[in-house]
């Protein structure tokens, strides 16, 4: 306790006004970190910054820069004295990746060359990597260990996730110095409890839940369920989801974590090794919020795969970090947030249910 409290320690966050960003960020300032966030603001709002303020009570230093502007990134660093990254900034849109690779391989992939080089121009060498369970591809076995085999990715933007992976380690490899965590997130759900912070893209509603969420306002008619029959219970697709507050603290304790240890390159799933089908996700969402979700089938969605399930226990034994929420708090915390973010439409009785 009383090295943290002798000196406090600056975190560099790309992508911060995203939302496992700021959802980060809010348990960073909790937990005493300084934080200096960048953002080009592309797929969200700096309000969600203000938002996390207010909720901690506490400042972030923003600039709106994006990585692929590698000049201002430096400035920014040199600026600072930062201690360590924790590079969320990308694009993560499957669908979109496909139709435009160039994009996604220049801003993933030479994004974070630029900001390497610029840790490197300012001796910082600790790092956490938000990569994705996308990166091993169709399972070969469930659950899925860190030994997996990675690399056979079925769209462009888990590739450019991979590609970053490969070449982190690589870098680790070749200079002594890096000390690197890369954390594999399965689905990410769920919001701040105070429903003032959540999944809240300008653009690319595309993963299920915002989707759901989407549906249950009334700003879409109906969830079309991609894939009836897969090789799962009920035929619909499988996911290991995981409330965005517990990846949060999965972060922070990988700094901590970094701070004991020299670990080169590190890739640590964090996950609850439970899965849910889309069919149960959304009965679950419909009981929870006693709203109706209108449904229909259509065709698999290219890039999809049966199952992602994961065998946490590394991640929670190395990381000394256990995932606190259940699936039932991640629907509640959606609906929550529905209505701060939207609080002129039907997402109010919503609320109230959630609560009651
Ligand atoms: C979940 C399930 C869909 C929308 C993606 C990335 C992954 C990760 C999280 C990164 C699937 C089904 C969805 C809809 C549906 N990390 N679905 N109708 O594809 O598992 O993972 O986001 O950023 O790397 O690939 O998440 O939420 O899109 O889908 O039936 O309208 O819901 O087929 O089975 P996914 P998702």
């Amino acid at each position: 306790v009383l090295s943290k409290m002798s000196k406090q320690k600056t975190v560099f966050v790309t992508g911060g006004t995203g939302y496992i960003g700021s959802h980060c960020i809010v348990d960073l300032l909790n937990e005493g970190y300084e934080v200096i966030t960048i953002d080009n603001l592309t797929n969200s709002r700096s309000g969600a910054l203000r938002r996390v303020e207010e909720i901690t009570g506490k400042k972030v230093t923003f600039y709106q820069c994006d990585l692929l502007d590698g000049e201002t990134v430096h400035k920014i660093f040199a600026k600072h004295k930062i201690d360590y990254v924790i590079h969320f900034a990308a694009m993560k849109a499957v669908g979109e990746s496909m139709q435009f690779p160039l994009i996604y391989y220049k801003n993933n992939v030479i994004g974070t060359i630029n900001l390497i080089e610029a840790m490197k121009a300012n001796n910082v060498y600790q790092m956490v990597f938000s990569s994705s369970c996308t990166v091993y591809g169709d399972p070969e076995h469930l659950p899925i260990t860190e030994d997996h085999p990675t690399g056979a990715v079925t769209n462009v933007y888990g590739r450019t996730k991979y590609l970053i992976e490969e070449m982190l380690k690589d870098l680790s490899r070749a200079e002594e110095k890096w000390n690197i965590i890369a954390l594999r997130y399965f689905n990410p759900v769920g919001a701040h409890p105070s429903g003032r912070l959540g999944e809240d893209p300008t653009k690319n509603f595309t993963n299920l839940m915002p989707y759901i969420g989407q549906v249950a306002i009334g700003k879409k008619p109906n969830l079309t369920i991609f894939g009836s029959d897969y090789d799962t219970p009920d035929g619909t697709g499988v996911r290991d989801y995981i409330h965005v507050m517990d990846l949060a603290s999965g972060h922070v304790s990988a700094l901590t974590k970094l701070d004991q240890e020299h670990l080169k390159f590190k890739p640590l799933n964090l996950g609850l090794g439970h899965g849910i089908s889309v069919l149960e996700f959304v009965k679950e969402f419909e009981r929870l919020t006693k709203v109706h979700i209108p449904y229909e089938f259509a065709g698999r969605r290219i890039g999809d795969v049966a199952t992602l399930v994961c065998d946490g226990s590394r991640g929670m034994k190395e990381l000394k970090w256990q995932p606190t929420r259940s699936f039932q708090v991640m629907c509640k915390y959606r609906c929550s947030q529905l209505f701060s973010i939207h609080p002129f439409i039907s997402g109010f009785h919503l609320y109230w249910d959630c609560l009651a």
